[in-house]
């Protein structure tokens, strides 16, 4: 059963859609991520799940309940925020037992689940600090703590880690998926960051203004993206301007020839059930710059010339030119050998490791 199901949502600010038509389901106990870049409508939605923002259309359904219209406190929705909007003068014990106390659970009841949440979230020993004698990370942790106590049926989080450093960001991401799968609590998180999103979500849903472009498990988000704009949102992704030239019987393997200079030709494996293109049709062909070599068998070759080479400890980061135009980038393991500038090279990328895009998509990368 689907623990939330937005139907055909839309939230219209001054006749602008904010949010325009979105539907999803949440399944019970899983970890869905809205990610987007700001302005997207990710904030909006959340909002309307929680019951703080009414949509201008469609409903909102929690466990088979339709409650557009039931107010924030009784939807057994928690949520969590950026500002992790603790109060300054209640302890850290006091701040996750205020919702039990709004709610009239007291006395050892209150006690022994306040205890439970700060063991969940690591803060047994800080229980009688102020906020203001926490860290940023502690203090978001104090908010998580007080979200979970009241064992929300969906916990909402918009941004919860966005104050912190990368460090302790990573940190807290896997202090809340530990979280979330202890309680085996319905979860929806926003974020802006492509690497928190794949990293912890069951399943990830890319918004653009107001709509949702592409909702998908992580690993398909990212090796079978619908559009330019996920492609580049979820990952670096070369693109290349090309024509389809053939399409294998099977409908699993589209050969493609580059649109831009001399005659190239290509390989791509697709999805037969998807694949709905037709001859000379024009799209970009995709593939992830780690996903490319300059040595080894794979079909697709292309020459290319050194631009400009990068160090990351993991990879060395190649720029290259063709005579395709535009820039591409390869990835080598560190070990590879390193092609010195001006250097003119062989780039290879396997039939499997690339997808077609929609043609229409290019100028908004
Ligand atoms: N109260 C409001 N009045 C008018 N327009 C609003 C209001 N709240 C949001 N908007 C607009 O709705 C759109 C979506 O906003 P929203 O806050 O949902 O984006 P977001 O994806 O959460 O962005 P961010 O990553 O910056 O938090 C934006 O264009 C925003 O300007
Ligand atoms: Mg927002």
């Amino acid at each position: 059963m689907s623990e939330v199901r937005l139907e055909r949502v839309s939230r219209v600010y001054d006749r602008l859609p904010a949010v325009d038509d979105v539907s999803f389901t949440v399944g019970t106990g899983e970890f869905l991520t809205l990610l987007g870049p700001s302005g997207c409508g990710k904030t909006t939605t959340l909002r309307m799940v929680a019951g703080f923002l009414l949509p201008s259309a469609g409903d909102i359904y929690i466990k088979g309940q339709n409650v557009t219209r039931v107010p924030p406190n009784r939807r057994n929705t928690a949520m969590v925020f950026q500002s992790y909007a603790l109060f300054p003068h209640l302890t850290v014990a006091e701040n996750v037992g205020f919702g039990l106390k709004m709610r009239r659970i007291r006395g050892a009841e209150a006690a022994q689940r306040t205890q439970e949440a700060l063991r969940l979230v690591k803060l047994e020993d800080l229980a009688d600090r102020l906020p203001r004698q926490l860290s940023g990370g502690q203090q978001q942790r104090v908010a998580l703590a007080r979200a979970v106590v009241i064992r929300p049926e969906v916990l909402l989080m918009d941004e919860p880690l966005g104050a912190l450093d990368l460090k302790l960001r990573q940190e807290l991401q896997v202090q809340i998926r530990n979280v979330q799968r202890a309680l085996g609590i319905t979860t929806i998180y926003v974020t802006h960051d492509q690497g928190e999103a794949l990293s912890l979500s069951d399943r990830v849903a890319v918004m653009r203004d107001g709509r949702i472009q592409q909702l998908d498990a992580p690993d398909r988000l990212y090796g079978r993206p619908v559009s330019a704009f996920v492609a580049n949102f979820v990952g670096r992704t070369n693109l290349l301007p090309v024509e389809i030239v053939e399409i294998a019987p099977s409908r699993d393997r589209v050969r493609v020839r580059a649109v831009d200079g001399p005659d190239q030709f290509f390989s791509v494996s697709v999805e037969a059930k998807s694949c709905d293109r037709r001859p000379q049709e024009r799209c970009l062909l995709g593939f992830r710059p780690e996903n490319a070599s300059m040595s080894g068998e794979p079909t697709n070759r292309l020459r290319a010339r050194v631009h400009d080479v990068r160090y990351f400890g993991a990879v060395r980061s190649v720029s290259l030119t063709s005579a395709l135009g535009g820039v591409l980038d390869v990835d080598l393991p560190s070990g590879a050998p390193v092609p010195s500038h001006g250097e003119e090279v062989t780039i290879a990328w396997h039939p499997n490791a690339c997808f077609l895009l929609p043609m229409e998509d290019e100028s908004l990368r």
